[in-house]
Formats: C-alpha cells, structure tokens, sequence
C-alpha cells in the first residue's frame, strides 16, 4: 500500500485531508513554510504535530550549515514533539550523511531529502535515514529517469532489508502520483493542489450532474402520478352502498369505511 504524506505546513489543511481519511504523515520544507506567510514557526510544528497522536510522521527541514549546527538544530526540532522527524539535506560533501548517521545512532528519526539519484538515495538508507526523499519532477528537469529509481531503490531497500522507507516528493499534477505508486513507492508526499486535482475529474461531474438530473426527473415524475392519482379518485362516483355488501349483512360498523375493502385501500 502506498502511504500518502500531506506536502503542507497548513494546519487547517491538513485538518481538512484528514476528514477525506487521507494523510499519513506532513512534510514541510522552508519555501512551503514561506508560502504560509508570517507564521509561528515552531507553534505551526505543533499544532501539526497534535493533530494525530499515533502513526503521524512530520518532517521538520534544517536549515543551519556545517555538521555541529545541523545536529543542534536537528535535537532542538526532535525535542518539541515526539511526532517530527528531522530533514537533513544530501549535502554533496558528505556532511549531511554525517548528521543523519549520528541522529541514527540517538534514535532521533531523520528524512534525508533535496535527493535526485538512486545512488543518494542509497548513501542516505546506509547512513541510517528512516525516510530517504526522491524528488520526482526536480530529478526530470535534470534529465533524470525518476521513475526507474524508485523501481530500483525500492527493490534495493526491501531485498537488503534496510529499515529507511521511500518518500516520494516534488509531484506536480496527478499522473506524476500514478507513476509513482506504479513503480512501487512506499509513501508519496503531495500537495493540497494536487491532491484536489486527484479527486476531481470532469467525467466524474458530468456524471454526477446526469445522475442528479435524473433522480430530479424520477421525483417529478412520481409527484404528477401522485396528483393524477388524487384528482382520478376525487373525480370517480362513490361506491353504491349496497355494493360492499355491508348493509344487507348489517354488520355493525359496516358503513363507516373502517373495514376490509374500503375505499383507497
Ligand atoms: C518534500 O519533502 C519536498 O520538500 C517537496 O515535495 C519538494 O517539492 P518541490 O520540488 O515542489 O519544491
């Protein structure tokens, strides 16, 4: 089963997907946290952190440079809530697979991210990364084949027994989602944008609209039978009285229409 991530640092939106039953973890980053404007940043970690007790990884990006500062900041994010999971860049001189290999080793939950290549993603699952992060569509912009590393990640973590699961990021439009769930992501993290886009299919209204028309129509219909009905009964001539045989068995109570055989029974 692929797990889906909520892209977000939106509160309420990540409130909202969780009422469609969708989202099994957030990831933040700081160009998302920059598009919410001119929050708290650590109240937001929180309130997003407490919105699920159980089974609710929140990736939480560093931002600092050189290996003593990323691990400070790293143990400052993992003290505020047992929910965040630290984001560690791929640093091309090794230092964050250096930060991640000590954050392992104190059981501090990382997802080493910003990765575009298979043999990243593979020095992250080895440095101990309990997430490693494939950027789908920046890895396409560099000419790469993003869906053949996540076939070949994936097959590399489960035949290798490696505890680090796949996230899949930077998903732009719907299909890029079925590409990579078809290659056998462990999670995808998405967008409130995206995943709108994924519930919403023109075919899908038009049916729906075809659909309430149609009940619209079965309701009107059924109204005027109802009222054709009403006025053919009030228009008939009664009922002769001698005609339910009631008078000439003089059954008490015979006349009032309160027996079997009444009229518009
Ligand atoms: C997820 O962890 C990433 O931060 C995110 O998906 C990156 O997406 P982008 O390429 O749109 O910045």
């Amino acid at each position: 089963m692929t797990d889906i991530f909520l892209d977000t640092a939106s509160a309420s939106e990540a409130r909202e997907f969780l009422s469609w039953g969708i989202g099994d973890g957030v990831t933040t980053n700081q160009k998302i946290f920059l598009s919410e404007g001119n929050v708290d940043f650590k109240g937001r970690v929180l309130e997003i952190c407490s919105l699920k007790a159980r089974n609710w990884p929140v990736s939480v990006e560093t931002t600092s440079h050189g290996y003593e500062a990323l691990l400070q900041e790293a143990r400052e994010y993992a003290s505020w809530h047992r929910n965040v999971v630290v984001k560690v860049a791929m640093y091309g001189d090794g230092t964050g697979l250096k930060v991640v290999r000590t954050l392992s080793q104190e059981r501090i939950k990382t997802n080493m991210t910003c990765m575009v290549t298979f043999d990243q993603l593979l020095m992250a699952a080895k440095a101990g990364a309990t997430y490693v992060s494939l950027f789908f569509n920046r890895a396409r912009d560099a000419g790469l084949d993003p869906v053949r590393a996540i076939r070949e990640i994936v097959a590399e973590l489960e035949s290798g027994g490696y505890k680090s699961k796949l996230i899949v990021g930077s998903i732009r439009r719907p299909l890029d989602v079925e590409e990579a769930a078809a290659a056998g992501a462990h999670i995808i993290t998405i967008t409130p944008k995206v995943l709108r886009e994924m519930a919403l299919h023109q075919k899908t209204e038009d049916t729906i609209k075809e659909f309430d028309d149609a009940w619209k129509e079965f309701l009107e219909q059924k109204e005027k039978r109802t009222e054709e009905k009403a006025v053919a009964s009030a228009l008939a001539p009664a009922a002769p009285a001698a005609a339910t045989g009631a008078e000439s068995s003089g059954a008490p109570g015979a006349s009032t229409g309160t027996g079997q055989g009444a009229p518009g029974s």
